[in-house]
């Protein structure tokens, strides 16, 4: 099995489950353009975090009421997450760079969906404590620097209840997470995010290897039960 068998697979499957979607395509193309990297999430990816998030009901219908984001890069994922919001709802995303956030802004203005997500600017460390008096979130997604991932869990169960669902990006790191001597920084802080996750009362978690068009990578995800 290569890389390239994969991504032919892949792109098989967001065609068939995702199928054209112009706001999304312009978001990537925008981002491109602007020179932003090229590590949002793949499309079948982006339709996972969007059904977790529409998997929330309440009486006035299906979604989340209320998103969190950490790491917005061109609003690709923030764009698929806002989807499943209910109508009053409301996705905050926290990025560091000015850059990436005006991309985003503009991706995000262009999917009709600025009225109900707003990027805030700042490292996410600095921004999080403001969120107090937005939370109960229902959805995190953490996905900024993967040195900051024990804190940004941190964070995230003083920002959600009972009920809630954290996901967690880049997990695996092409399995270089098994390696306990990886003199790799990003390593070392998914290595310390996976063990605080395991080791979390509150939360029941797993974490499941992805392959596809981004690589060799894994989600983690947490249902937040106390
Ligand atoms: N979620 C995006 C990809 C995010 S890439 C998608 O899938 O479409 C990671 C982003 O986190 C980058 O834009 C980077 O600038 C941002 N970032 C890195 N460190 C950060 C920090 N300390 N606080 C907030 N954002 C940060
Ligand atoms: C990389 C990929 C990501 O999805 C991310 O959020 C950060 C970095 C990478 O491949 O370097
Ligand atoms: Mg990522």
């Amino acid at each position: 099995m290569s890389e390239a068998q994969w991504t032919a697979v892949d792109r098989y499957l967001s065609d068939l489950f995702g199928g054209s979607d112009p706001a999304l395509e312009a978001a990537l193309a925008a981002s491109n353009a602007a020179g932003l990297p090229q590590i949002a999430v793949s499309p079948t990816h982006g339709k996972l975090l969007y059904l977790l998030a529409h998997s929330f009901v309440t009486q006035s219908g299906p979604g989340a009421r209320k998103i969190l984001e950490i790491g917005t890069l061109g609003g690709y994922s923030t764009i698929w997450m806002a989807r499943a919001l209910q109508a009053d709802g409301r996705l905050i995303s926290l990025e560091f760079n000015p850059k990436h956030a005006e991309v985003a802004r503009a991706n995000i203005a262009r999917a009709g969906l600025s009225d109900r997500v707003e990027v805030r600017i700042g490292k996410a460390l600095d921004t999080l404590p403001s969120l107090v008096n937005e939370a109960p979130f229902d959805f995190v997604f953490i996905d900024a620097d993967k040195e900051g991932y024990c804190d940004y869990l941190a964070w995230s169960l003083k920002l959600t209840r009972p009920g809630s669902l954290i996901v967690a990006d880049n997990v695996v790191r092409k399995g270089a997470v098994i390696d306990p001597g990886s003199p790799d920084a990003m390593v070392q802080g998914i290595r310390r995010f996976n063990q605080m996750l395991a080791a979390e009362s509150r939360v029941s978690a797993t974490a499941i290897q992805t392959v596809g068009c981004k690589g060799y990578d894994g989600f983690a995800i947490a249902r937040v039960i106390a």
